[in-house]
């Protein structure tokens, strides 16, 4: 089935891989990309969004900016991590015009109030937090939020407990939890769990080139940088893509597995950005494969009814068929080296 979506992101390096992904998909129609200050500043993840855009020839797809600052906390980019241009200093020329005349949680605000449309979130959570606080109807009306952030088992990137998505505006992430819980919905967390083990290695890339030269140098362009952070920072030869496994398992559940529980996100100190998820090790047994009904609340520490989806597993050879089939425009069945390119990756 076909749903409506709107990404909303900081793109990024791995963000723009999601649109990519997420662009090839017919499992998904994107009716706007909404931006927030993350990676990068507002201004220029809109501006890589449009880049993005239009290398896939897809400028029809609006792009609206956000919110540019955290709620409470002061902003802290990632640029680091993801290079001057916030696209791996690739460089990329600037999209003149496609400027919208409202911004992002205006946009959130009206089209929900037409329709229900799923949220695909891949940056700090703010501007979902600022539609919940001016709008909480049309923030009710959200389908589902599946979103890349938080930490469960794995430890954070930003902190010892905190992964940047919540980390950077911990106090927006805290307000959609609670707000999804209130509202009796279940955020999909596709956290460091799953995507630490999703490494698009050297030979990933080469596979890539090989199948698809064109689209296969432009990933190269914009990861390069992103491979050498991950060298310097983690040791790590490739880098970790985050974004495109929560746009994956949106269209296809099997990708990841989990359990469902309560989920608050610390606000403060020295955890702030943390998911602190009641679990017990019944709950986790009894609700395998993440779409589990049975009654939660009898089992955790607040006797509360779940608020999320923790995502701990992901087939990782699942994933790369279907981001490879999908941004190289390849048929999954013809990926003949997939599995063994996926085999002994450190997860
Ligand atoms: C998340 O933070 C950003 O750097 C990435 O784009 C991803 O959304 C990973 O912690
Ligand atoms: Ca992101």
């Amino acid at each position: 089935m076909r749903r409506k979506v709107i990404i909303d992101c900081d793109p990024g390096i791995d963000d723009s891989l999601a649109l990519m992904l997420a662009l090839s998909m017919d499992e998904m129609e994107i009716a706007g990309i909404t931006v927030v200050c993350g990676n990068c500043p507002t201004s220029m993840g809109t501006a890589n969004a449009k880049k993005v855009l239009a290398y896939m020839n897809r400028l029809d797809i609006p792009v609206f900016a956000g919110e540019e600052r955290p709620l409470k906390r002061e902003y802290a980019d990632a640029l680091d991590t993801h290079g001057r241009d916030g696209l791996g200093e690739s460089f990329l020329s600037e999209v003149q015009g496609y400027d919208q005349d409202m911004g992002a949680v205006e946009f959130l605000s009206e089209i929900l109030r037409k329709e229900t449309c799923a949220v695909i979130a891949l940056g700090p959570m703010t501007n979902l937090a600022r539609l919940y606080m001016t709008d909480p109807e049309a923030f009710g009306r959200i389908e589902e939020i599946v979103s890349m952030g938080g930490n469960f088992n794995s430890r954070g990137n930003c902190s010892p407990v905190a992964e940047y998505n919540y980390w950077a505006d911990p106090d927006a992430a805290a307000m959609v939890y609670k707000a999804a819980g209130e509202l009796g919905k279940e955020i999909s967390m596709v956290g460091l769990d799953v995507t630490r083990k999703i490494v698009l290695t050297p030979d990933l890339l080469a596979y890539m080139k090989r199948l698809n030269p064109e689209i296969g140098a432009f990933v190269e362009k914009i990861t390069g940088f992103y491979f050498d952070f991950h060298w310097q920072q983690e040791h790590l030869i490739g880098c970790v893509i985050n974004d495109p496994l929560a746009v994956a398992y949106f269209a296809d559940r099997s990708v990841c597995r989990g359990f469902r529980a309560y989920t608050q996100v610390e606000t403060a100190g020295v955890c702030a950005g943390q998911t602190v998820v009641d679990f017990t090790p019944e709950s986790r047994e009894g609700l395998g494969g993440g779409q589990g009904t049975a009654a939660l609340a009898a089992v955790n520490f607040y006797g509360k009814k779940a608020n999320s989806v923790i995502l701990t597993d992901v087939d990782r050879e699942k994933f790369f068929r279907i981001f490879f089939s999908g941004i190289l425009d390849k048929d999954e069945e013809s990926l003949d080296l997939i599995s063994a390119l996926t085999g002994g990756i450190k997860g």
